[in-house]
């Protein structure tokens, strides 16, 4: 039920070589430390256990036993992705997840909070952190930590009540490969799309946008602002409308949210 077949994963999917390690302190660490230009892209780096998962903002990751922790590096020109559009790729990721778990836990349940955490009946059930590697220009670290069979009422108090997991939702175990399969065939077909500029996607995640609507805290780094959210903008920007007019923020943290 838990183990993943590096064979079955590569053949169904996308994926053209696989790292599947026992034990890992972080597979996106892992990742970046270990990367050679050789190797064939994309590459995915997964653990049945990860020990100090990185999450965004320098914050850990939780994850116990039945979480599904995995990195795939590849290059973003093979789709067509330039830097400026980097933004919009972390948009696809996030997207990707919503929909690769649909059909696990229902579609109507799943949402996606800007700029990639994927939520599930109002808390995170998946976290996204795309990292860049030092050495490569071309190549980024995709690392995607979902939660599967792992429990919220075993994790510290912190996290208890802002996250869950698939098992949380649906009262059962369900198989970590079937659900890593389904997120990288979900991957791959974002990925192909925003290569032919195909609008349609960017009203895929308006659909499930969690802050829509909501009255979001936004930290760019700069400055903190706060005002109502109005979305998504063309280019993936989130459109906050503050007491001083809109503003749109690229990158940032949400700080806080009100109804
Ligand atoms: C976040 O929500 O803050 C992002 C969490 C990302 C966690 C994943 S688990 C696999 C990969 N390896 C890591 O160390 N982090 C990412």
């Amino acid at each position: 039920m838990n183990s993943i077949d590096s064979e079955t994963v590569q053949r169904k999917t996308f994926v053209s070589s696989v790292e599947w390690l026992d034990e890992v302190d972080s597979t996106n660490s892992h990742a970046i430390n270990t990367i050679t230009e050789r190797e064939h892209f994309p590459l995915l780096v997964g653990a049945n256990v990860q020990t100090s998962g990185r999450g965004r903002g320098g914050n850990q990751w939780w994850a116990s036993a039945g979480s599904l922790p995995f990195s795939l590096v590849l290059a973003p020109s093979d789709y067509g992705l330039d830097q400026q559009q980097w933004p919009l790729m972390s948009l696809a990721v996030c997207l990707a997840i919503g929909e690769g778990l649909a059909p696990f836990v229902g579609s109507s349940t799943l949402q996606l909070k800007w700029p990639n955490d994927v939520y599930a009946d109002g808390k995170k059930i998946a976290g996204i952190l795309i990292e860049t590697i030092s050495t490569s220009l071309e190549l980024v670290v995709i690392g995607i930590g979902i939660n599967v069979n792992n429990l919220f009422p075993d994790a510290p108090v912190e996290v208890q009540n802002k996250a869950c997991s698939v098992k949380d939702l649906t009262g059962e175990s369900t198989s970590l490969e079937n659900i890593l399969i389904s997120t990288l065939q979900s991957l791959e077909q974002t990925l192909q799309q925003f290569d032919s500029a195909d609008s349609e996607l960017l009203d895929r995640w308006r659909e499930r946008c969690f802050l829509t609507g909501k009255q979001v805290g936004i930290d760019d780094s700069h400055r903190q602002s706060f005002g109502m959210c109005l979305g998504i903008d063309d280019d993936g920007a989130l459109r906050l409308m503050t007491a001083t007019g809109l503003q749109r923020f690229y990158a940032g943290t949400v700080i806080s949210i009100d109804e």
